[in-house]
């Protein structure tokens, strides 16, 4: 399944992100600079944010109480379709899924 990231300068991004592995992972791996994921994956940085198309929001994963809360501590500030990049683990359902970068991270 593919993945679209949408650079802060607008430069889109396409991956093939392995079912399993978190959006996280699957940007840091590839370099991309926006997502910092400190923590890696730890859901104590917030660092990892990204913003998720509006149509894919119902496919993506429920969130936990605590991604919930860090969202709190984004430092672009949580919007209505935030979510935490190291939380969203790919699957089949997620094929196609395009989120952007939030910024700054830090
Ligand atoms: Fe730290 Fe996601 S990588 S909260």
């Amino acid at each position: 399944p593919k993945v679209t990231f949408i650079n802060p300068d607008e430069t889109r991004v396409e991956l093939e992100v392995p079912v399993g592995t978190s959006l996280m992972r699957a940007a840091t791996a590839h370099g991309l600079d926006g997502i910092v994921g400190d923590c890696g994956g730890g859901l104590t940085c917030a660092t990892c944010h990204v913003l998720v198309q509006e149509e894919f929001l119902p496919n993506t994963p429920s969130m936990t109480p605590n991604e919930e809360q860090m969202l709190d501590f984004t430092a672009m500030g949580r919007q209505i379709n935030s979510r935490l990049s190291c939380q969203l683990v790919m699957t089949e359902e997620l094929d196609g899924l395009t989120v952007r970068i939030a910024d700054p991270q830090l």
